[in-house]
C-alpha cells in the first residue's frame, strides 16, 4: 500500500517521502481500517519532529506519518467486538497510509452518515469542547481565543455560541471581508491595526470587567497582556505554541489576581477513550453532525500530493485544514 513514511527525525519537508509498504497480519485485537480521510494538524509536525512526550515516538526505518484519521474498519481479529463496515475515527499512529492497524480500544464509532471531512477532524472537535469546559466560562462570560483563524478556534467559538458564552477573538490580521461574524466572535481585535494596547481594547469590550476566560494557541507578549486582563479568579488554558516568542509575569500578575494557567494535552494523545467517556463523544458527535457547525476545510489532497499538502499545513495554517482523502466510499 501507498503510505508517507519518514526514515529521521527532521523539518517535515525535509524527511517525509511516498513509498509502498506492506502491512503485518492483524493481531486479536486489532482492526484493519480502510483509511477515508486523514487530518493534517500541527500535532502531526510534533510528531516527526520528536517533540511529543514518552510514548509517542516515532519507531525508525519507515515510520508513517499521521495520527489522526477516520475510515472504515475491512477485517477485524479475533476479539473485536465492532463489525466489518463501522466507520470510525481513530488517534494511533500511521494514520497518512491506504490501511491503517488500529487496536479496537482506540476507536471511536461514528454514525454512517457523518461526514467523512467531519470526522477526519475529531481530534480538533474533541479538543475544543474540551478547552471550552477547562476555562470554566459561564453564559454571558467574555472567553479570549487566540489565532482567531486557527481550527482550534473557530471550534471553541461555535461550541460557546450554543451555550451564550462571548467570544473575543484576536488574529494577526484580518482578512479583506471577514468580520467576527466569519470567526464567529462576538468581537475580533485585529493585532496588525489595533491603536490601543490589548489591555486597553479588552477592558472596553468588557465594561472594564476584565476578560473571564482564555484559551491561548500562541504565546508571546500577546498572552503576557491577556493574562494581565483576566477578571479575578479566572482560568488561562496554553494549547499551542504558534510563535517562538517567550512571555514575561510578575507573581503578582497571578497571585492578586488568583489566575490559574493550565496546560491543555488533547485527551487521546497518550491514552485510549475509556468506556466512560461515550456519552461525551456522543454529545460531540450531535452536536457537531449539524450541517449549520462549520468544520473548515481548505483542500483536499492525495497522498501523492503530500508535499504539497505539508507546506500548505504549515505556511498557509489560517485557510483551513488540509485532509488526505482516499478513494471509496464511507
Ligand atoms: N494541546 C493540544 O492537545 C492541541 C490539540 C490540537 C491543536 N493544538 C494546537 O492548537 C494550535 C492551533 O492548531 P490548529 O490545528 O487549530 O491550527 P491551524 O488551523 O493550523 O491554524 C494555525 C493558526 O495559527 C496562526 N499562527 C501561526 N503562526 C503564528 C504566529 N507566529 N503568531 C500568531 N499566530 C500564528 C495562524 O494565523 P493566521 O491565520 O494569521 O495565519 C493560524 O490561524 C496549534 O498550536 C496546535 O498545536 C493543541
Amino acid at each position: 500500500m501507498k503510505a508517507i513514511v519518514f526514515d529521521h527525525i527532521g523539518a517535515p519537508a525535509d524527511v517525509l517521502y511516498l513509498t509502498d509498504i506492506s502491512l503485518p497480519e492483524i493481531k486479536d485485537d486489532e482492526v484493519l481500517v480502510r483509511m477515508v480521510a486523514s487530518s493534517i494538524i500541527p500535532g502531526d509536525f510534533l510528531f516527526i519532529q520528536n517533540m511529543y512526550p514518552e510514548p509517542k515516538k516515532p519507531v525508525f526505518p519507515q515510520q508513517i506519518g499521521g495520527n489522526h484519521g477516520s475510515g472504515i474498519i475491512e477485517k477485524t481479529g479475533k476479539d473485536v467486538r465492532l463489525p466489518v463496515g463501522t466507520f470510525v475515527f481513530f488517534t494511533f499512529y500511521n494514520s497518512w497510509a491506504e490501511y491503517a492497524i488500529i487496536p479496537e480500544k482506540w476507536l471511536i464509532e461514528l454514525p454512517q452518515a457523518y461526514p467523512a471531512l467531519k470526522a477526519s477532524q475529531m481530534v480538533n472537535l474533541i479538543t475544543a469542547w474540551d478547552l471550552l469546559e477547562l476555562t470554566g466560562v459561564k453564559k454571558d462570560g467574555w472567553l479570549v481565543l487566540t489565532a482567531g483563524y486557527s481550527s482550534i478556534s473557530l471550534l471553541v467559538a461555535q461550541f460557546a455560541n450554543t451555550l451564550g458564552i462571548k467570544i473575543i477573538s484576536i488574529v494577526r490580521k484580518l482578512r479583506t471581508g471577514d468580520s467576527h461574524d466569519t470567526l464567529h466572535a462576538d468581537a475580533v481585535i485585529d493585532l496588525s491595526v489595533s491603536q490601543q494596547t490589548l489591555r486597553s481594547e479588552l477592558l472596553q469590550l468588557t465594561a472594564n470587567q476584565g476578560v473571564n476566560g482564555v484559551v491561548d494557541n500562541v504565546g508571546g507578549k500577546v498572552l503576557e497582556e491577556l493574562i494581565r486582563t483576566t477578571a479575578f479568579g479566572s482560568k488561562v488554558i496554553i494549547n499551542g505554541n504558534m510563535s517562538v516568542d517567550k512571555f514575561e509575569l510578575h507573581n503578582n500578575d497571578i497571585l492578586f489576581n488568583s489566575i490559574e494557567i493550565k496546560p491543555y494535552i488533547y485527551r487521546y494523545l497518550l491514552a485510549p477513550p475509556k468506556p466512560e467517556d461515550k456519552a461525551f463523544l456522543e454529545h460531540i458527535i450531535r452536536i457537531t453532525s449539524s450541517r449549520d457547525f462549520h468544520v473548515k476545510i481548505a483542500v483536499t489532497h492525495q497522498l501523492k500530493d503530500y508535499e504539497l499538502a505539508v507546506s500548505a499545513s504549515l505556511y498557509k495554517s489560517g485557510d483551513g485544514k488540509h485532509v488526505f482523502i482516499f478513494p471509496g466510499d464511507h
